[in-house]
């Protein structure tokens, strides 16, 4: 094999070089670059085996370039370095693809350690996928996936209701796919063109929700300092989507449902009326109903949103969908983290298929993403499965009493984190996500407990 290339990324001269000249006199080709947009460059250009990032550059955020870069078909594995060591960014950078997390000042092992492992993987990808291979990963974007007769009942309320234009109330436990439910209406319709605009009403504080659904003239209120279109408008005559539509206040209930009797609106401050051309969906998680009851939510405002409702059952309700739901999960998790699973082992799929998930689809997706992580080969086993599952919610969905290592007698810390790296295979990054630790930490805690680095231990002298 030619020699590997790697390409470094600092906007830092001084260590740019260091590490050049480092990494070149252990035999690699080496290319540096100093912005991100001279990274996207290259990396295009030299197609590199490697990319040593530092997630600080000066004209673009490294995470936006980490993503880049790994799309496309064949992406280089991406080690990040960074000064700003929080568990956040760490995070964020192994979600988007990131191979390995490295914190400044930058333990020259520690790097090699990272890259050997990456050239590996690199080798046997090539190995293993013979160019022209056609990709059978496609999943349609959007898709509900279901065949119970619960989501035959909804595929079909979607097709009567993007045929029309009354207001739609979707309501459902979170996680159950309402976002996923108002956009397919929106997508199957006649006006799938216009904009399908989202605005989650409990995520916005009170009294900024106003302007930011009917928007405001400049001067209405300090901090106004010029005039800006508000949700209302931006939705033209596409769909506006109201998330959780059971948190608006009450006072600004009032002026929502004038706005969807009179059709016409104005902004914050201002004078001229707008015409009301958007189609209303709203979803909640809330019992609307009950907080009618209550006097929390006005019920000539429910009846109005609700011309037409859609209830999406819990995922527990429909067991049968499981399966497919699974499938459809992994490829498209696969393909986010570059990791093909080809299946469920059967005592793991069974054991999914009986838990209560209180979080619904969203939850198995973030449990497959785990499970995708931790697993070694391409088939999720129970093993891997059982302690996800019994952990988030103990007791819960399962009739077994939870594994070890909750219930058996502590597992020294040292040991853990021997028994996590060994899991990741020596992944820094990963074995940080699981232990719930950063990377300094990680650090100071092998160094305590001599656990050495692979690399290291590799070259035993
Ligand atoms: N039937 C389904 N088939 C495939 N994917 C689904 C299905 N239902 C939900 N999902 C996926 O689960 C995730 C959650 O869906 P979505 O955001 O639509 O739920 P939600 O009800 O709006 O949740 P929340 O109440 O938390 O806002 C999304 O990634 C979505 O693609
Ligand atoms: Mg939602």
């Amino acid at each position: 094999m030619a020699k590997p290339t790697l390409l470094i990324v600092d906007d830092e001269p001084s260590s740019l070089e260091l590490l050049e000249g480092y990494l070149r006199d252990k035999g690699f080709h080496v290319a540096c670059a100093v912005t991100g947009t001279e990274c996207i460059d290259k990396a295009r250009s030299l197609q590199p085996d490697v990319v040593i990032l530092d997630v600080r550059l000066p004209d673009r955020s490294g995470l936006e370039i980490l993503k880049e870069l790994r799309k496309g078909e064949n992406p280089p594995y991406v080690i990040i370095i960074t000064a700003f060591h929080d568990m956040g960014t760490t995070i964020q950078a192994i979600r988007s693809g990131a191979f390995e997390y490295i914190p400044k000042p930058i333990d020259v092992d520690e790097l090699e350690d990272a890259i050997q492992r990456a050239l590996e993987l690199s080798r046997m990808r090539r190995r293993q996928a013979p160019a022209g291979r056609p990709r059978d990963q496609e999943f349609k974007k959007g898709e509900i996936i279901g065949k119970t007769r619960e989501m035959n009942e909804i595929f079909k309320t979607i097709g009567v209701l993007s045929a029309n234009r009354v207001n739609v109330l979707i309501e459902g436990e979170t996680g159950t796919g309402k976002e996923l439910v108002a956009r397919a209406i929106h997508s199957h319709s006649a006006w799938k063109d216009q904009p399908f605009v989202a605005i989650n009403c409990s995520a916005i504080v009170e009294n900024l929700l106003e302007s930011e659904l009917f928007g405001h003239e400049k001067g209405a209120f300090t901090g106004a300092v010029s005039s800006k279109k508000g949700m209302f408008e931006i939705a033209e005559a596409g769909t506006l989507f109201l998330d959780e539509v059971g948190e608006i206040p009450v006072e600004l209930q009032a002026k929502l449902l004038r706005v969807l009797q009179e059709k016409e609106f104005l902004r914050v401050g201002g004078e001229k009326p707008l015409q009301l051309k958007a189609r209303i969906i709203a979803a909640t998680n809330r019992n609307l109903r009950s907080m009618v009851r209550k006097g929390a939510f006005r019920e000539d405002l429910f009846y109005r949103l609700s011309v037409a409702t859609v209830r999406i059952p819990p995922l527990r309700d429909r067991q049968a969908d499981i399966p497919m739901i699974v499938d459809y999960l992994l490829k498209r998790i696969g393909t986010e983290l570059q990791h093909r699973i080809e299946g469920v082992e059967e005592a793991a799929m069974q054991r999914m298929i009986r838990y209560s998930w209180p979080g619904n689809v969203r939850e198995l997706e973030n449990i497959l993403t785990r499970a995708a992580i931790l697993t070694k080969g391409n088939l999720i086993t129970d093993a891997v499965t059982a302690p996800l599952l019994n952990k988030t919610h103990p007791g819960k969905g399962t009739d077994e009493p939870p594994k070890a290592p909750e219930n058996q007698p502590a597992e020294s810390e040292r040991e853990r984190i021997l028994r996590v790296l060994n899991e990741v295979h020596w992944h820094y990054g990963k074995a940080c996500e699981q232990l719930g630790i950063s990377r300094p930490t990680l650090s100071r805690r092998m160094k305590l407990y001599g656990i050495e680095s692979k690399s290291r231990r590799g070259r035993s002298s």
